[in-house]
């Protein structure tokens, strides 16, 4: 007894040297697994974007992450924000990556860095920064020299950043993978042979920033050696590497699906998430990302086109930070069932049994090594016995059992033993707020400040994205003579618009509102108007509600009012107004006074009582609160409103879109049979978003500032403070 300590202790002291000899880290890979330290590894990974939640919740996200079972972070760069303007960077608050990633490291996870720098993500502008936009010449995402150079210099400084914080695995830090463009395939298939030289460039540029771990391009199946290729996608078990020397790897399996304005909200049962990760694994898969895993919140104008404030997308753990049951507890039981047998599955590769009709067992075994299987019912209507090495086993349709031992049922896919009760949105008692208003003023083309140009001018090429708001205005003369003016058929405004969102104003009142979707931006506003003789005053808010976030060459799509612009039932018949002047004013008045700070809120007048505006449009409201007590995420009800922007304390908690009802079709849904993203939904005729999240660390004891500024007309004395809790 005594002799076998000793024994088993030299040997420990034997393993501990060699261990430490060995902390010369490295990543490499092989055909079945990435490898780290000499070790293969099938890896569980989780997406949480640093800037979609507070540098307060990343501890508990990254901890909540490991207690499910993740073994890695992922995350794309976001190069918007954290170059705003060209040369300019910031690395602060939220889009503090270097300790977003050292947290991660710290909590013992490693990190799949994903620097794209073009991400997509349902971000605004697909990450890039409006300016890249305008530098002369520039295509993006082809062999397009001065987007290459752009694209180069961020990808350097991101690179050189982790490299000096010795952040990559191979310098003792977290960072085991990195990722190089995104989901260039298909663009690459329409494009053609720039689209190939621009691949075979960004391969070769990555690869010679010498990181010491792999990268990988995800939807790339030309990915140039040394590049992993891998797959993203509800379903990845049919997936193979370009080279068999490559391993399997599943960069997105999408948890969920996002939300868009006007569209309902969308989820995934988690019997068929833990199913596709299963059959995934069981065909020689070695590594699952979850896209998302905590997905979080668009906060600011952050979103990309349409994309709602809430990025929840159904994931393990909720836009709140809080466990989604049993998504959450039912993966992380999957997870330690595949743990048990990651012996057996990174010593070989899948042998396959048939066992009958949609019936299969995979089984994973070495000649002296352990052994597991995943036994598989594909039929989505009837469940099934079987029998395997002699033995009987019931498999629920569309499942996948898993034998870490190849005789003992772990886990099924179908059967869920994690449990928790679903969240509930509680309002704070003390939560009634009381509340001023202030009246946006209609600006008219012949106010002192606005620029006067000729015909009409593309939006973002306009604003550059500094506001959502770009006023259109112009006069439009009417002779004492007018037809209409007497027969009193008034004549009909014609507006023709790229997108978003449009408020049509005649001398100052609200003739109109329109607005586009996801699919459908472009818009079209057409009603009588009321003329008087002589001048009028015709002022177009056009509004933009995110820039588009994928498409080829989505940076020359167009928002704003293009025209053509017409004024229908004139003596003259239709007078064209696009070509005629046109003056413009970017932003609101109150965004220019800053409204939504403290200091700034105090430079205009404030109405309250009987006289607070109600249903009008333009309005901005503002109240105080106290922080409720406790530490329950909370969230701010907007039902009662229509569409505007929101902020606590200056910090802009993201656009309000209430009054945008979700359409489709709600009917019930089976986990089992294929998912798709329009297969399970939810809130059909209600609002795509209601609540808000308000982070709890933007919020001081007392005296918090709450500022709306709503577009559309809406009550504010129907917003209310919520707490997110249990219910019981
Ligand atoms: C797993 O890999 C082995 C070895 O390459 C191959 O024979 C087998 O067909 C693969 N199984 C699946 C399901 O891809
Ligand atoms: C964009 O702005 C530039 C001047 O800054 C102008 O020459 C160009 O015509 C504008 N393009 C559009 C589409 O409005």
């Amino acid at each position: 007894m005594w002799y076998t300590l000793r024994i088993n202790l030299l040997l420990f002291i034997v393993l501990l040297s060699w261990v430490c000899s060995s902390v010369t880290a490295s990543v490499s890979y092989d055909g079945r697994a990435i490898i780290i330290n000499g070790r293969r590894r099938i890896l569980f990974s989780g997406s949480i974007h640093y800037p979609r939640s507070t540098p307060e919740m990343w501890p508990d996200l990254i901890q909540k992450a490991k207690d499910g079972g993740l073994d890695v972070i992922q995350t794309y760069v976001f190069w918007n924000g954290h170059e705003p303007s060209p040369g300019n960077y910031y690395f602060e608050g939220r889009y503090d990556l270097v300790r977003f990633i050292k947290l991660v490291h710290e909590a013992g996870l490693f990190v799949h860095l994903r620097i794209g720098p073009y991400i997509c993500a349902e971000w605004n502008f697909g990450g890039f920064p409006v300016w890249l936009k305008y530098v002369p010449g520039i295509a993006f995402r082809t062999d397009n020299k001065p987007f290459k150079v752009a694209m180069r210099g961020f990808t350097e400084k991101i690179v050189n950043m982790m490299k000096s914080e010795k952040l990559f695995e191979s310098q003792g830090g977290p960072i085991i993978m990195s990722q190089i463009e995104n989901e260039f395939g298909p663009v690459e298939w329409e494009i053609g042979a720039p689209g190939k030289a621009y691949t075979k460039w960004a391969a070769k540029m990555a690869v010679g920033l010498n990181t010491g771990v792999p990268w990988i391009m995800c939807k790339q199946e030309d990915a140039p050696d040394p590049i992993i290729d891998t797959c993203n996608g509800f379903y990845c078990e049919g997936f193979t590497p370009n080279k068999n020397y490559k391993p399997k790897m599943w960069t997105e399996a999408w948890t969920g699906w996002y939300t868009e304005f006007g569209g309902s909200v969308p989820y995934r049962p988690v019997e068929d998430l833990a199913y596709s990760v299963a059959r995934f694994l069981q065909n020689n898969g070695s590594f699952v990302n979850y896209y998302m895993y905590h997905g979080g919140t668009n906060f600011g104008r952050t979103g990309g086109g349409f994309i709602a404030t809430s990025y929840d997308y159904d994931a393990p753990i909720d836009e709140y930070g809080l466990l989604r049951e049993p998504k959450w507890g039912h993966l992380r039981d999957l997870h330690k069932a595949i743990k048990q047998c990651e012996p057996a599955l990174v010593s070989s590769y899948a042998t396959l049994t048939w066992l009958g009709k949609n019936l299969e067992a995979h089984v994973f075994k070495s000649e002296s090594g352990p052994c597991a299987a995943f036994l598989s019912n594909y039929d989505p209507e009837s469940s099934a016995k079987v029998t395997f090495e002699n033995v009987q086993y019931d498999l629920p349709p569309w499942s996948v059992s898993i034998l870490p031992d190849c005789k003992n049922v772990v886990f099924n896919t179908a059967r869920i033993k994690a449990n928790g009760s679903p969240m509930k949105m509680t309002p704070v008692s003390d939560g009634a707020l009381s509340w001023e208003s202030y009246n946006e003023e209609t600006v008219s083309a012949d106010d002192g400040d606005t620029l006067a140009m000729d015909g009409l001018w593309e939006q973002v090429n306009v604003t550059r994205d500094a506001s959502d708001y770009l006023w259109y205005l112009t006069n439009v003369n009417i002779e004492a003579d007018e037809g209409f003016l007497k027969n009193g058929q008034d004549p009909v405004l014609t507006v023709m618009s790229a997108g978003h969102a449009l408020l049509v104003f005649i001398n100052g009142q609200l003739s109109g509102t329109v607005y586009g979707g996801l699919d459908h931006p472009k818009l079209t506003y057409s009603g009588s108007v009321k003329l008087g003789a002589g001048i009028n005053k015709i002022s177009l808010l056009s509004v933009a509600v995110g820039l588009p976030n994928v498409g080829v060459h989505f940076e020359t799509w167009n928002a704003g009012v293009l025209g053509p612009v017409t004024m229908k039932g004139l003596n003259e018949g239709t007078r064209d107004l696009t070509s005629q002047k046109w003056a413009y004013k970017v932003g609101l008045k109150g965004e220019a006074l800053s409204l939504h700070t403290v200091s700034g809120s105090s430079s205009v007048e404030w109405v309250e009582g009987s006289l607070l505006a109600q249903k009008q449009p333009l309005t901005w409201y503002k109240t105080t609160f106290n922080a409720p007590e406790g530490n329950d995420p909370l969230a701010l009800d907007m039902n009662s409103m229509g569409k505007g922007l929101v902020w606590i304390n200056g910090e802009n908690i993201g656009r309000h879109w209430p009054g945008y009802t979700a359409h489709g079709s709600c009917s019930s849904c089976s986990y089992a049979g294929i998912y798709n993203e329009k297969k399970c939904r939810s809130n059909c005729g209600e609002a795509s978003q209601r609540w808000y999240h308000v982070p709890q660390s933007w919020l001081n004891p007392t005296g918090n500032l709450l500022v709306v500024f709503e577009e559309w007309g809406g009550d504010p004395t129907g917003i209310s403070l919520v707490r997110r809790t249990q219910t019981n």
